[in-house]
């Protein structure tokens, strides 16, 4: 029984840990829903790698019974240049040393980078002195013989995407910012091999990269920047001056070797100044110094029209590649890039493949689980499980006693009700923005009905009120969850899609009913729910259906403004304390304000 514990490269950015045994995903957390610092940048995922060895506790299996550990990295990819380079900048960006907390500061570990790099020695050794470390503080016994294996990171996007699946054999497009040298790579795998057929590294045009730069220019952050982007983008119009910039920066290529290519024109030293010099080209001429709290910015938003108009070309035309290429009609997709539900719908709608999968935790994190599921079957000699990826909630869960005593402690006002969903459909439907908390956290950036803010999606002020209660730009959308049998009456030739990660039309008549979940260009990005999927969840959704006409719930994830997604039952009761939120419903206690 292979026992392989998954983890992302320390110090980067989307800090997570997985496990996965005998071929099966049991467990996978983030960093930031316990540190409280989204996105993990320059921490270490130390707190996510002692709540899965805890988790293999509880199925019976030590510490010591791990076969080997996955990183997603293998910084020996990376030439000697470049890696300094990275070291340098990740220096520039840590965290003061007063905020860390942990056993390996973040300058320290990235000396230690650039020390190994320079005696040629293999990140492994980072990574083994790292879960060594989190092994030693834990007091546990590190397995003698265990492996630690880093992986290529566009390897560990790709296995990711492949092995959760379902398909036997298909193409693999992993399109990320970077990887080691990467930005983006189409795989042929048969079985579980995995050839690389096309390479686009950094230097030849990342698409991420310039999403994320031209993000930046937009007033937003590099890494919550871009889906704020996506969001933007439907309130701006195509420009013919802009779009022939963009051209002029990469376009697709029908045939040759790469599916894409950008002019060497831009070119510099480093990828910083070479994206910094698109995002600056691209930007010339605009008023860009708008506040994106206030008013929509014109320029802003016909900047971010274009971006993505050039993004879902790239994706499209690297997807038409691919069939040519490899002949497959099953594809497969990860990478950061791959979170762009608007360029995956294009690719959908484009009907080029039979069947299009994207895995949902496309970002880093989810490469921490590639990664292992890698390594399980490629170096431990394993079977991966076939199938589909069915749920998402695979983190850690509360014991309904501890949830009890908490709402006891606080004096709210509260009920029990158990799996009973009706006294909060019936909030919802008197206009309650309700915080959905239950079982097992989700992994990846979307909340799945376990860690939700649920409202009214009939009432087109649901999306004012929601997004004023979460402290988001007015102008963000919000995406549906609904029940597998309404989605035909709701969205334009939809699949049964549980992730959130691709966009459909919605019908004339879907987006008359349900407007707070329609975006301007009459999109949304739903999840499709079934009742084995998540009952609690169902039933809810069914019914306010059945109470409202329409089994469709506004859903988005459980956090404030800048926060990560709720985790324990601390988290949600002190976020509904300080919010907006009318209501919540804790593991079957359903909470009110006075006063409602
Ligand atoms: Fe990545």
């Amino acid at each position: 029984m292979p026992v392989v514990v998954g983890f992302t490269f320390p110090g980067i950015h989307d800090n997570a840990a997985c496990a996965i045994v005998d071929g099966k995903l049991v467990f996978a957390a983030e960093e930031e829903r316990y540190s409280r610092h989204k996105y993990s940048v320059g921490d270490i995922p130390e707190t996510s790698v002692v709540r899965t060895l805890g988790h293999l506790a509880s199925l019976g299996i030590g510490p010591e019974d791990v076969d080997a550990f996955a990183v997603n990295w293998d910084l020996t990819q990376i030439p000697m240049r470049n890696l300094k380079e990275s070291a340098e900048l990740f220096l520039h960006n840590s965290k003061p040393l007063q905020e860390m907390n942990y056993m390996v500061s973040y300058p320290s570990f990235a000396k230690k980078m650039i020390v190994a790099g320079l005696k040629g020695r293999t990140q492994a050794e980072l990574a083994r002195l790292f879960i060594q470390g989190v092994y030693r503080r834990m007091g546990a016994r590190f397995p003698k013989n265990a492996k630690v294996v880093p992986i290529v990171h566009h390897l560990s996007h790709a296995a990711s995407a492949f092995y959760f699946s379902g398909f036997d054999s298909c193409a693999v497009l992993t399109i990320d910012a970077r990887g080691e040298t990467d930005s983006t790579v189409l795989w042929d795998v048969k079985s579980g091999e995995f050839e690389r057929i096309a390479t686009v590294s950094f230097w030849e045009g990342s698409i991420g990269e310039v999403y994320s730069y031209v993000s930046m220019k937009l007033g937003f952050d590099e890494l919550s920047g871009p889906g704020k982007v996506m969001g933007l983008a439907p309130y701006g119009s195509h420009k013919e001056r802009l779009a022939s910039k963009f051209a002029s920066i990469g376009t697709v290529c029908e045939g040759g070797d790469s599916p894409y290519k950008f002019s060497s024109e831009f070119r510099r030293r480093n990828p910083v100044e070479m994206y910094t010099r698109i995002a600056d080209f691209l930007s010339e001429g605009l008023e860009l110094g708008w506040s994106s709290e206030g008013e929509l910015c014109r320029d802003a938003a016909d900047l971010a029209y274009n971006l993505q108009e050039f993004t879902e070309d790239l994706v499209v035309g690297t997807g038409r590649w691919s069939i040519k290429a490899t002949n497959r009609k099953q594809l497969a997709m990860a990478g950061g890039v791959a979170l762009n539900a608007k360029a995956n719908m294009m690719l959908y709608y484009s009907r080029m493949f039979e069947d299009l999968w994207v895995f949902p935790a496309a970002n880093d994190a989810g490469a921490a689980i590639g990664a292992a599921a890698y390594v399980h079957q490629n170096v431990l000699g394993g079977k991966m499980k076939h199938g589909r990826l069915e749920s998402l909630c695979l983190g850690e869960e509360y014991d309904d006693r501890v949830v009890s005593s908490l709402v006891k402690r606080s004096k709210f006002r509260a009920k029990f009700i158990g799996s009973d969903p009706n006294p909060v459909a019936q909030a919802l439907t008197h206009g309650a923005v309700v915080g959905w908390w239950q079982g097992r956290s989700e992994f990846g950036p979307r909340a799945l009905g376990n860690r939700s803010i649920v409202a009214d999606p009939t009432k087109k002020d649901s999306w004012r009120a929601v997004n004023a209660i979460k402290g988001r730009e007015f102008w963000r959308p919000f995406a549906p969850s609904l029940l597998e049998g309404a989605r035909d009456a709701y969205l334009e030739g939809a699949c049964d899609h549980k992730f959130m990660v691709l966009m459909f039309r919605m019908s004339e008549q879907g987006a008359a009913r349900v407007p707070a979940v329609c975006h301007v260009d009459r999109t949304t990005r739903p999840q499709v729910v079934s009742r084995p999927d998540n009952e609690t969840w169902y039933d809810l959704i069914k019914a306010f259906g059945d109470l409202a006409g329409d089994p469709v719930l506004l859903n988005t994830s459980f956090n404030l403004a800048g926060e990560p997604l709720v985790q324990t039952p601390e988290h949600a009761l002190r976020s509904f304390a300080i919010s907006g939120l009318d209501a919540l419903y804790l593991q079957g206690w359903l909470i009110e304000k006075s006063g409602n």
